[in-house]
């Protein structure tokens, strides 16, 4: 049985991105937003250290030299007037979730107290800057809850434990999307002149990884299915800071606190890679310094793989004020007594800067002259700006789901009222029901937790921090036989609701999916940039390659590429010193 909805604007994810779109659309619209969680459970609830804008509340700063940083952190792939929009905007952004009742930690005239991260300078690059605002070690957490209150002030409708499987078109405008109710089994057709991607990044791709294990890049996939392109997939971004092991995040607000890195000869190395910022150089530095260490023979803990975080000199009320939560994982999940021992961290697979293009109204647009598909839109990390280049800033997603959340939502809303949405096919919901149907009517076939933690495993050792030609190829090799074998994959479970197991098959797809956008873009591209390091391609190569890659399925499940240019403005392309 498929339920039908008619919507003016569907949103779909219900975390930061999401949830700030929602409070803009519903203020014009009739909206929905499908979450396939709760909206609280959502993965923008375990952010950590902050949100960043220039407030200036602790040390001079301006949008300026936040954008500058910006550029410069995404290693010259930003667009630029995107950056210097979100670092403008960022401030009434702050603001207004202020007076939304957010409870930031304040300074001691009650402003909003700010801290330092990674790659947040004063003056273009002098020393560090306090930049970050912060609600302890639980931003995300406190945004997440401010922007669902005004949703629910809203009556805003929420569709959740709902997974979009498809997003239907015609002729090349948005008619709605499709998805599955995990609690009946059933399939529900909304259809609506707008859409709205906040799904949230593809973390799931890699073995030690940040991401919540819903993270599995459905908004890109459904969308690239579609013949939506995905833009610089070649750029994730390993956090240096990940509970060993595991990946849990250990937030960058403990170095932005005084926290530090030892090899295990006790040596502070940072101070080698970058002698200006030291411990906070962006994270793609801190993540291959870590990886140069290891390999160096200098890594510490019983198997020389990781290295340490101290911060036993950081005083009782910092930890107990600014840095609860983190403090509290090293006691849980390592047993050790952070104020007593050295934790021992690994970079961990943290955020994909690259997605489904847009502009900065959160419009969809294709191809290298960026036309817009009428009626689509995506916004946070499953989106591409791009404001974060080949390396985002720590507490610029945050940032990032708030101003274009805010954009997304509020273009959205304008476009939808008064269009109506193109008619649908007789069987709306037939690809849907037809994957679906694949998946449950085999009765034999390819188990899918093994092509999962397989695609996990590789991803994790051949498209990790560094990489090369011929670990790419071999990443690319592993995934035709993924991908064959996910072809017959079949589900033990014949149950109707709450077939999780379906849903985990119906996910790793899409995984599989963004693997093989991510490794061949990754291949093409021949240099050093961000957070793509080429062991055999070790310099950025701007005569080639200041530009973008855009990823399109081919029709034989290949990977087709294209390029579009990257929008420069005042700074030049320079060498990165830290
Ligand atoms: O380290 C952190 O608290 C993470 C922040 C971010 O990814 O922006």
């Amino acid at each position: 049985m498929t339920t039908a909805h008619t919507y003016d604007a569907v949103i779909v994810g219900a975390g930061g991105a999401g949830l700030r779109a929602a409070i803009e659309a519903s203020d014009r619209v009739h909206t929905a937003v499908i979450s396939k969680l709760y909206p609280t459970r959502s993965h923008t609830g375990t952010a950590q250290g902050g949100v960043c804008a220039a407030l200036g509340n602790v040390e001079e700063d301006y949008p300026e030299w936040h954008a500058f940083d910006t550029v410069k952190g995404g290693d010259y792939l930003v667009d630029q007037p995107a950056a210097l929009l979100m670092c403008e905007e960022a401030v009434d952004a702050i603001y207004q979730l202020e007076h939304w009742g957010l409870p930031f930690n304040r300074t001691t005239d009650g402003r909003i107290d700010q801290r330092r991260f990674g790659g947040h300078t004063r003056n273009h690059g002098e020393a560090p800057v306090k930049r970050a605002c912060y609600a302890a070690d639980r931003t995300g957490h406190m945004i997440l809850q401010t922007l669902y209150q005004q949703c629910v002030k809203r009556n805003v409708r929420f569709f959740n434990e709902f997974y979009v499987l498809d997003l239907l078109m015609d002729e090349g405008r948005v008619g709605g999307v499709v998805a599955y109710e995990l609690a009946s089994g059933e399939l529900h057709v909304f259809h609506a002149p707008s859409v709205l991607f906040a799904t949230g990044g593809f973390g799931r791709m890699f073995r030690v990884s940040s991401n919540a294990h819903t993270l599995t890049g459905d908004g890109p996939a459904v969308a690239w299915r579609r013949g939506i392109p995905l833009e610089d997939m070649e750029f994730f971004q390993f956090h240096p800071t990940g509970v060993y092991k595991m990946g849990i995040l250990l937030s960058e607000a403990v170095r932005g606190e005084g926290g530090i890195l030892l090899n295990a000869e006790n040596e502070r190395f940072m101070e080698r890679y970058a002698p200006t910022v030291k411990d906070l150089a962006p994270r793609d530095l801190v993540s291959r310094a870590i990886y140069q260490e290891i390999k160096e023979g200098r890594g510490a803990g019983p198997h020389k793989d990781a290295v340490w975080l101290d911060v036993r000199h950081l005083p009782r009320e910092v930890i107990e004020e600014k840095l609860p939560d983190v403090t509290e994982f090293a006691r849980v999940y390592l047993s050790v007594e952070p104020t007593k021992e050295l934790v021992p961290i690994q970079p961990t697979a943290h955020y994909a800067m690259g997605g489904i293009p847009t502009d900065v109204e959160g419009q969809v647009v294709t191809g290298p002259d960026e036309t817009p598909v009428p009626g689509l839109y995506a916004a946070g990390e499953c989106a591409c700006v791009s404001v974060h280049g080949a390396n985002r800033l720590g507490t610029n997603s945050l940032l990032d789901i708030v101003v274009f959340g805010r954009r997304g939502g509020k273009h959205m809303a304008e476009f939808a009222d008064g269009s109506d949405a193109p008619e649908l096919p007789e069987r709306p919901e037939g690809f849907a029901r037809d994957m679906l149907d694949g998946l449950m009517n085999r009765r034999e076939g390819a188990n899918a937790a093994d092509i999962r933690s397989e695609l996990q495993e590789s991803m994790f050792d051949l498209a990790f921090v560094v990489r090369s030609e011929t670990g790419l190829k071999k990443m690319q090799q592993i995934l035709g036989g993924l991908r064959e074998r996910y072809e017959r994959v079949f589900v033990q479970d014949t149950g109707r609701t709450y077939n999780t197991e379906l849903m985990e098959a119906v996910e790793l797809g899409f995984l599989l999916d963004c693997a093989e956008a991510t490794v061949a873009a990754a291949l093409a591209r021949d240099e050093t940039r961000g957070a793509h390091y080429r062991e055999d391609h070790p310099l950025r190569d701007d005569e080639h390659w200041l530009k973008h890659s855009l990823a399109y399925r081919g029709p034989d499940g290949s990977v087709r590429l294209e390029f579009k240019d990257v929008k420069l403005g005042p700074y030049v392309p320079m060498e990165r010193k830290y």
